[in-house]
């Protein structure tokens, strides 16, 4: 039994004490033991793909910050790299494969790594840091969404405008739609096998959704996320497992991403979380949305922003705190101990 079960709560809109928090990113080079563990695994990938050191990493935040949660320390581009894309990472540069997708034969021969051979050392990792955790707070497990993974894919790297992947987009739609099939199949075999292994949420990220027009958004994102959302395990274990779909940018299209059968959806900074709340109605949780940004300003202007964020959303369930993208690595780690401490003195008035 969970000793703290206020996020699992809140993501199925049942009544808690206060809110719960978690920071996106909440484990990385903001915090020097992480740089540490990271110079002794010799990379970013070398933190991943061992499970004593990704472990070590998910518990780092946790030692120092009262969060209520406690995320899979991993990367969304785990799935391609099993399908033998090959990933690296250049200092400065992000994510690169070295065989990015660019031939209709390369597409056509893509399969679908099974979780328990190509990606063992991630289920290996869930169930580590699931011990590890001795269920203190509930283990989020993660994965990119199938259109996410595709601009990572197709593109070969972080890009600013996805010009090959909205190049095949428009001009090849079937390829695409045929990465985005066994992408689907890809990431709802590794969230239910990270199920299996002890996730007690999933969450899955759309980091690119918001760059589509509302037309291709569905066709190529949204449609794919609901197949995964259909696909996941509701409960395991006798317990329910929520599911979180966060699209950033995604805020126009909010009422659609509630209705695709997920428990929360996850919202970026750019709207306000009381407006985004009589949107969705009870439909869903909503998990977000401070600015990431706000987290270099001082103390006071940190409880302030976390006041505010907690007065739009109003009273009631059905709130998370989090950031509304991931924790920038030039963050004060002082600074994420005054908005978690902020979190949970203020919201108590609102439950
Ligand atoms: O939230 C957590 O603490 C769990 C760990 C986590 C990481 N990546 C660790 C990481 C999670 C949930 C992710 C997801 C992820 N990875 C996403 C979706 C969320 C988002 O940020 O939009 C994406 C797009 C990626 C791909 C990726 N991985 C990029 C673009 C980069 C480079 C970004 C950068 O800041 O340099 C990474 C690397 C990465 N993933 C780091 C961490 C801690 C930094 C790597 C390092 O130590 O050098």
């Amino acid at each position: 039994m969970l000793k703290n079960d206020t996020l699992i709560r809140a993501l199925l809109r049942q009544p808690t004490a206060y809110t719960p928090v978690w920071l996106m990113r909440q484990a990385g080079r903001y915090l020097p033991e992480y740089n540490q563990t990271r110079a002794r695994a010799g990379s970013f990938l070398g933190l991943c793909k061992n499970p004593d050191f990704a472990t070590e990493v998910t518990l780092q935040p946790l030692a120092r910050f009262a969060l209520d949660a406690a995320i899979l320390f991993s990367d969304i581009l785990t799935i391609p790299d099993a399908m033998g894309l090959g990933l690296h990472f250049t200092e400065g540069e992000g994510p690169k494969f070295e065989r990015p997708l660019r031939n209709e034969w390369e597409i056509r021969n893509l399969f679908v790594p099974d979780p328990d051979e190509h990606l063992r050392y991630v289920v290996d990792a869930v169930a580590q840091i699931r011990r590890a955790l001795a269920d203190e707070v509930p283990l989020i497990g993660f994965s990119g969404s199938p259109f996410t993974l595709a601009c990572y894919m197709v593109d070969g790297g972080a890009s600013t405008d996805l010009r090959m992947l909205k190049t095949m987009l428009y001009g090849r739609p079937e390829l695409l739609h045929h990465i985005l099939d066994v992408n689907c199949r890809a990431v709802t075999a590794y969230l239910n096998a990270q199920i299996e292994a002890g996730a007690q949420v999933v969450m899955i990220f759309d980091t690119w959704g918001g760059m589509l027009s509302a037309a291709a958004y569905q066709e190529f994102s949204l449609s794919y996320l609901e197949r995964v959302v259909a696909g996941i395990k509701r409960s395991y274990g006798g317990d329910t497992v929520p599911s979180i779909v966060f699209t950033k940018g995604g805020g126009l299209w909010l009422e659609d991403i509630a209705a695709i059968g997920c428990d929360a959806v996850g919202i970026d900074w750019t709207m306000d979380i009381g407006t985004a709340r009589k949107r969705v109605g009870k439909r869903v949780a909503l998990q977000g949305n401070l600015d990431p940004t706000i987290l270099f300003a001082e103390p006071r202007v940190i409880r302030e922003q976390a006041r505010h964020i907690l007065t739009a959303f109003g009273h009631g369930e059905g709130h998370v705190f989090n950031l509304g993208h991931g924790v920038s690595q030039f963050t004060p780690p002082e600074h994420v101990a005054t908005l978690v401490d902020a979190v949970h003195e203020l919201s108590p008035a609102f439950h």
